[in-house]
């Protein structure tokens, strides 16, 4: 366990927390009580410092709002079975964090900036880490141009701040997904690698056009042919084929999803066969004809594992059997959780622990 660094707080004179409905948890609702806060500036970081969550005050000029330059993070913190709290892989979300910013040509965070940060404010907020089973404390980290400018270019400031969220389940129930043949949410070459704001901006259109057609989320494709599969909503896709776990194989237009890599460890670790591969929308139709895909589940940080209930294709639906605490995906569900929560060793260092 690491101790809290020395960071400036301003404590807030008015918690939140007895307004806060901790059964009902509707994901994002609610913000706790601090932020953390950085600035760049004559190229380099200001020590960050904790403050009251509130408003910024901003020009309508900024040119994140304009020219998109604004990434951010999505992570949990988990309430431990010994009480104390676990920051999931913050190591890995750096990792993604700084490609995230390369790509959009922002200056890098260095990792004990950002741990010091994440640590320091998980540990004064530490009642706002829920207690009940399948409830977290979601992290995110933003980072934005605030250069108050018109003139198209790259910012020469930018702020860093961190907000967290108690948080239940993202989804309450099995999903239902439409095969999107007609837009795409990234392409090759372009910013699904990267967690930038606009990827989900343009991600809304047609996921409306889905929602109003009776479906929650689009299984996003390749953006040549919409043959081969990329990713489902905000989520990283897994399928079960032929009793092996199968993924779409990462290129530049998927989201390098932390839960997909801790999901595809665990499951080798099951002794499961795992394949990140090219799978095509015939591969799937084929499966459900055949009978051998079985099951189908979106991952995520906010989405945790999330059944997929059917999946349409050129217009047919093709159901899938409910899950029960034998499928694969239950399976593993409970061991991700078990690892986070501190009910199962951490072989793999993924868990960064702040005193409860
Ligand atoms: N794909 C997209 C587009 C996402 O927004 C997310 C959520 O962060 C994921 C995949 C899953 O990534 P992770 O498991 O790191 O949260
Ligand atoms: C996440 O799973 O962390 C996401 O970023 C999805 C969404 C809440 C933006």
């Amino acid at each position: 366990m690491t101790t809290a660094p020395a960071i400036a707080i301003q404590k807030t004179t008015h918690s939140r927390l007895k307004e806060t409905d901790f059964n009902n948890l509707e994901f994002g609702k609610y913000i706790s009580d601090h932020m953390v806060m950085a600035d760049w500036a004559k190229g380099e970081w200001s020590e960050p410092h904790i403050l009251p969550f509130g408003e910024l005050k901003m020009t309508p000029a900024i040119l994140a709002l304009h020219y998109g330059q604004a990434i951010f993070e999505g992570m949990k913190a988990f309430r431990m079975v010994d009480g104390n709290i676990n920051i999931f892989r913050p190591q890995k979300h750096h990792e993604r964090l700084i490609k995230s910013l390369d790509r959009m040509c922002m200056p890098e965070i260095p990792y004990d900036l950002f741990i010091q940060s994440l640590h320091a404010l998980v540990e004064l907020d530490k009642e706002w880490v829920p207690r009940s089973e399948g409830a977290s404390l979601y992290i995110r980290p933003v980072v934005f141009a605030s250069e108050s400018r018109l003139g198209v270019k790259v910012s020469d400031f930018y702020k860093f701040v961190v907000m967290t969220s108690p948080v239940g389940p993202y989804y309450n129930k099995p999903f239902r997904l439409k095969v999107e043949g007609h837009y795409t949410r990234t392409a090759e070459g372009g910013t699904g690698f990267a967690k930038c704001a606009g990827n989900y901006g343009g991600a809304f259109y047609p996921t409306q056009l889905a929602k109003k057609e009776g479906f929650d989320q689009v299984l996003w494709t390749d953006h040549k042919e919409h043959k081969y599969i990329d990713e489902v909503g905000m989520m990283n896709v897994m399928f079960v084929m032929n009793g092996k776990l199968i993924t779409p194989k990462l290129n530049t237009a998927i989201l390098d999803g932390i839960t997909r890599d801790s999901i595809i460890t665990i499951a080798r670790e099951e002794g499961l066969t795992v394949e990140e591969k090219r799978i095509s929308i015939d591969d799937l139709e084929d499966g459900f004809k055949s009978k051998t895909l079985t099951e189908a589940f979106g991952c995520g940080t906010a989405a945790v594992v999330a059944p997929i209930a059917m999946i349409n294709i050129r217009g047919i639906d093709y159901p899938f059997p409910p899950v029960d605490a034998n499928s694969i995906q239950q399976r593993i569900k409970k061991r991700l959780l078990q690892i986070r929560t501190g009910a199962e060793p951490d072989r793999y260092g993924w868990n960064h622990i702040v005193r409860g």
